[in-house]
């Protein structure tokens, strides 16, 4: 039995391609898991809003002295955080939008990334704080960027890799529905994707 965290920000609802083939890995999970739950977190019905300057100075002050003002401006990064905390596997539905992930997903990183709490500095260097987590992606894209001219631009799947991997998510796989956008493949990216899913 998992405790699944499902992160959705496809704005297409039922009709994105990158939160079918999430549900599809939830669903292998959940097989796989008898018993496992599920938290949704939509990131598009549900937004979380850009880091703004009463949340930083809310960061970078000690945990005994914050204020209600602190902690209210904080909050929307410590319910994400307790979210991810819980899970033990996080499942990351993303379209590719202009070469990198959407802004609503952008945002969810930059809640959960905290010094001190999700990631510390000692003398050894930087330390993931999230740690025995296994995390899925659900990449969909309309060009096809795992192999091909188009290789170079393939930035989204290092950057979760790398900004997860330093909060010490360190056990992620991505599977992609790609060539969405390509007349003769789009039909089939999604299936593709689903039977490419192995845990
Ligand atoms: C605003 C926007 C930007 C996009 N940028 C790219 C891009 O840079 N590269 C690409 O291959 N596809 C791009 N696409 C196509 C999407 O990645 C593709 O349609 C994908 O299947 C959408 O996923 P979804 O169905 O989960 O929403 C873009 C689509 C939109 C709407």
């Amino acid at each position: 039995m998992k405790k699944i965290l499902h992160i959705i920000s496809s704005p297409r609802g039922d009709a994105s391609i990158s939160t079918q083939l999430g549900y599809a890995i939830v669903e292998k999970i959940k097989e796989a898991n008898p018993g496992s739950t599920v938290n949704e977190t939509n990131l598009v019905k549900k937004q979380l809003p850009h880091l703004e300057e009463a949340q930083l100075v809310s960061f970078f002050t000690p945990a005994d002295t914050r204020t209600a003002e602190h902690l209210e401006a904080i909050k929307n990064s410590d319910d994400a955080i307790s979210d991810l905390m819980e899970a033990d596997i996080i499942v990351i539905d993303t379209p590719l939008y202009n070469f990198g992930i959407p802004s609503g997903l952008k945002a969810w990183v930059d809640h959960i990334a905290r010094a001190g709490v999700t990631f510390s500095y000692d003398a050894n260097g930087p330390k993931g704080l999230v740690e025995g987590k296994k995390v899925y992606v659900a990449l969909a894209s309309g060009g096809i960027y795992s192999d091909g001219p188009m290789q170079g631009y393939d930035f989204v799947a290092p950057y979760l890799k790398s900004v997860l991997g330093f909060l010490g998510m360190k056990d992620l796989t991505v599977f992609r529905a790609e060539g969405t956008s390509y007349p003769d493949l789009k039909n089939q990216a999604l299936q593709k994707a689903i039977d490419s899913v192995t845990l």
